[in-house]
This record gives C-alpha cells, sequence and structure tokens, in this order.
C-alpha cells in the first residue's frame, strides 16, 4: 500500500499542504457536532497523529472509530489547529481491520502487570512503543559503537556442547543404560545446549583479529524468579587482546556512555515519556552519569563499607561471599551514587577462566553494578597463562579434554586479553527506568514461563 509513515508526517515540514495517506491504529477518538478527532498511531512514532474529520464531508464508518481498528485514512497534511505541529484534513477513510469492543487495551491506564498476560497486544500502548524503541536504537548503537573502533562482529554458537538447557531430537528413553548412551543416539551424537555465553567462542577470535564482539542470546537455567532474570537473553560481549583490567574497564565506561548518549539524542520524545512516568529524575540520572567517573572499588573495600554500614542487612557482608542484591544496592544508592566496578573478587566465587592475582586469593574480575537494578556487566582479564588455567579447572573437577582448544589458545601465543558481557535488558532496564525485565522483553522466558 502506497503510504506514509507518521514519523515522517510529524517532522518533514516540505509535506505541509500535500495530500498523503497514512495507515494506522486508532489510538482515541473523540467528536463534537460538526467534526470528529481521531488520533492514529502506526508505531513509528512516540507521538500520534490527529486526522480531523469534517462530519459535512465525509460519512465515518462506526467501525473506524473503535479503539484498536485500523484505518488508512488519506487527505491534506495542515498545521495543527491547537499547538504546534500537523495534522491531517481527512478526505477518504478506509476501513483496514474491525476492533470489536472486547479488545483489551482501553483507554484508561492499564497496569504493566495486566499487560504481561497479552504480550502480543501490549507493543501497541505507549510504554511499549517506547521501550522498543530505545532497545532498537541502543541495539544500532552498540554495533555502531564496536563497528568504529574497528571490532570484528562475529557469531558465537548457540548451540554448544556444554551447558543446562538441553539440545535434542530424541525421545526420552527408559531402556538406554546411560547417559552416554543416550546421547550417541542423539541428534549430534554427545550432550548439546543452548550456549550461557559467547565468552569462550568470541576468545578463539579475539586470538586472531585482536578485538571482537558478539551480540546475541545467552540461557540460563537458574530458577531465579525475580525482575532481572530472564532465561533467554541478549548479551553483548566484547573480547579484547592486550587488554588488561584497566583497559577493558575504560573499554566498558566507554560503551555504556556512548549507549546512553544514544539513547538520549535519538529518543527524546521516549525519554521525556519515561521521566514523567516511569522513573522521576531519569534523564538528570542518566546526564549526571555521563558527566562523572565510574567508581572503581576493590571487593575487599567494598566488604569493609558494608561491614562498617549502619543497615541491617538481611546477609551480612563476609569477605569471601558473592555480593547479595542488598549489598549492591546500597553501594551503588547509598554510597557512591553512581555506577560503581567492583574489582578483584575472590577466586572461590568466580569462574576458573579469570586471572589470578599475585595474591593467590582473587582474580581480576569486575562487576559493573548500576543504582536500581544491581550488576549489569561481569568482566574479567583472562587467565592466558596454562599452567596456572589447568591448576584452576582441576581445582574445580573440571574435564580438561573438553577444553582442548580453549586451552590451546594458551599454547599457541598466548596473549593477555580480556572482555566482558553486557546484559542487554538491564541496560534498557536502566536507560527507561523499567523496573521488570519482562517489560524490556518482547515474549520473556523464565522459569515455568514460556508464552
Ligand atoms: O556475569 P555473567 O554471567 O558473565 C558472563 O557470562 C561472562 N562470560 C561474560 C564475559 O565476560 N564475556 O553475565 C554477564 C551479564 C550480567 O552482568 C547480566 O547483566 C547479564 O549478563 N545476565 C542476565 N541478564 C538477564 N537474565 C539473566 N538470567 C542473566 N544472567 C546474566
Ligand atoms: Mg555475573
Amino acid at each position: 500500500m502506497k503510504h506514509t509513515d507518521i514519523s515522517k508526517v510529524l517532522k518533514e515540514s516540505d509535506l505541509l499542504g500535500k495530500k498523503i495517506t497514512v495507515c494506522g491504529w486508532v489510538r482515541t477518538f473523540r467528536e463534537s457536532s460538526s467534526v470528529c478527532f481521531l488520533e492514529l498511531a502506526d508505531g513509528t512514532s512516540f507521538t500520534k497523529l490527529q486526522i480531523v474529520i469534517d462530519k459535512s464531508k465525509i460519512s465515518l464508518d462506526a467501525e473506524c472509530t473503535r479503539l484498536g481498528a485500523s484505518i488508512a485514512a488519506t487527505g491534506e497534511v495542515v498545521k495543527a489547529f491547537k499547538g504546534e505541529g500537523v495534522e491531517l484534513n481527512a478526505e477518504n477513510i478506509v476501513l483496514l481491520g474491525k476492533c470489536p469492543p472486547e479488545y483489551p487495551i482501553q483507554k484508561k491506564r492499564t497496569t504493566l502487570e495486566f499487560l504481561r498476560g497479552i504480550p502480543h497486544l501490549r507493543l501497541r500502548t505507549n510504554t511499549f512503543n517506547a521501550v522498543f524503541k530505545v532497545r532498537s536504537v541502543a541495539a544500532q548503537a552498540v554495533h555502531r559503537y564496536f563497528h568504529e573502533r574497528g571490532y570484528y562482529y562475529v557469531n558465537t554458537p548457540i548451540i554448544t556442547a556444554r551447558e543446562m538447557f538441553r539440545v535434542t531430537t530424541a525421545l526420552w528413553n527408559e531402556q538406554t543404560a546411560s547417559e552416554e548412551e543416550y546421547f550417541k543416539n542423539d541428534f549430534f551424537g554427545q550432550r548439546a545446549g543452548l550456549s550461557v555465553s559467547g565468552q569462550l567462542e568470541g576468545e578463539v577470535a579475539a586470538m586472531a583479529f585482536s578485538k571482537i564482539y558478539t551480540f546475541g542470546p545467552s540461557f540460563r537455567a537458574e530458577k531465579s524468579n525475580t525482575t532481572r532474570h530472564l532465561s533467554e537473553f541478549w548479551h553483548i560481549e566484547p573480547e579484547v587482546a592486550f587488554a588488561e583490567l584497566p583497559d577493558i574497564i575504560e573499554i566498558a565506561e566507554d560503551m555504556i556512555k556512548y549507549l546512553i548518549r544514544a539513547v538520549l539524542n535519538e529518543c527524546p520524545d521516549e525519554m521525556t515519556f519515561f521521566d514523567s512516568f516511569m522513573e522521576k529524575g531519569l534523564k538528570e540520572k542518566l546526564n549526571h552519569v555521563l558527566n562523572s567517573d565510574f567508581e572503581v572499588c576493590d571487593y575487599t573495600k567494598a566488604i569493609d563499607i558494608l561491614k562498617a554500614a549502619k543497615t541491617d542487612f538481611r546477609f551480612p557482608a563476609e569477605w569471601g561471599s558473592d555480593l547479595q542484591t542488598e549489598h549492591e544496592k546500597y553501594l551503588t544508592e547509598e554510597v557512591f551514587k553512581k555506577p560503581v566496578f567492583v574489582t578483584n573478587y575472590p577466586k572461590k566465587i568466580k569462574s576458573f577462566y579469570m586471572k589470578q592475582n599475585p595474591d593467590g586469593k582473587t582474580v581480576a574480575a569486575t562487576d559493573l553494578l548500576v543504582p536500581g537494578i544491581g550488576e549489569i556487566i561481569g568482566c574479567s582479564e583472562r587467565e592466558a597463562d596454562y599452567d596456572k588455567l589447568v591448576a584452576a579447572m582441576k581445582e574445580r573437577g573440571m574435564k580438561l579434554d573438553s577444553y582442548e582448544q580453549y586451552l590451546d589458545l594458551r599454547r599457541f601465543g598466548s596473549v593477555p586479553h580480556s572482555g566482558f558481557g553486557l546484559g542487554f535488558e538491564r541496560f534498557v532496564m536502566y536507560v527507561t527506568g523499567v523496573e521488570n525485565i519482562r517489560d524490556v522483553t518482547l515474549f520473556p522466558r523464565w522459569v515455568g514461563n514460556v508464552m
């Protein structure tokens, strides 16, 4: 159908006085004795287009006035009668699709919780339009950021030989004597699962191209039924050769600021909306983040701060245990009031691949914590020394033969290198003020839910 996007109609002044056709869904309808006003949304812009219908010229099919009905409207673009902007003086309105009154999205404000039950329709609301605009702009900015800096974009496998979520074509057969035998007859002839991270394969690529990143889905089978965990989330993972921990921290901070700037610049209407309805002071918060250096705080110092805090934590902070959400909140919201890189965690609570520090107790790892959410980035310098890596794997009882290729990277021209993983949904929550990760995902998956 020949038509013009509403975003274009609202933006381009050379359309004034021209006759055009717009298509979309009816958002509001009101009428006086002589005129009808219909707000039309096609999703291409946050602002809707007002269609003005002169009752003496057009007899409007009542079906065209129902909330949610889809129509095509043809007419002249004119200066808005009230306020700034433009509207369309309709000459013809065609019904594309009827929408009966049981359409669940009605004018009165519905709750996010209610909308979660209708994921196939909730995208037609202002809130979800704005969330997905920001998400899309941020995703484009991720690619731009790395592309402008010469990173290779690589796609790491989604199906791997590890992990919890099993990939199989075989029906369960109780007669098989062992797991091994069961998987032998399966599609890949061995156990296969959905990747939790592209990092290990990303390291392979970084050992050839120096700077790479991946941006794809990761799968976690944790049974965490929280507002910040999904079973399927999107993961941005750069891996950089010749980078040590301070270098990768610098890259992470620079990238986060770049993404925030992109969202503020490219989504002004959406960010004003979030500032008013989702998190008061959101834009100021983000501008403050842009203008300040992120804090870097050693884990050991963080534990000291938490121990000295006059707050009753549910889990007292102890050196050697992981930071709880309440600790992360305290550090970012009460102490530093900005994003914080907590560095040098105890090796016992972190992964085998992290570079072991000379103290023998900690690893060169960092989590980036932000107010309101907690961890959005997991990051580390990687252990580049073959013997130390093998020792860390043996300590954890890992099977070395499953990691032969990974270990080869340490045999053939090993170099210092570092990388991180940014949870894309958590980033979107941070910049929009949306408090539940299920509201920044088209079809969220979590334990017990695969709608
Ligand atoms: O801290 P994580 O587990 O780190 C890794 O996977 C590393 N291999 C990354 C790397 O160094 N390349 O995950 C990284 C980030 C977390 O900080 C969080 O933002 C996000 O991924 N994340 C989740 N997001 C939503 N739901 C979940 N279940 C998540 N688990 C991790
Ligand atoms: Mg982590």
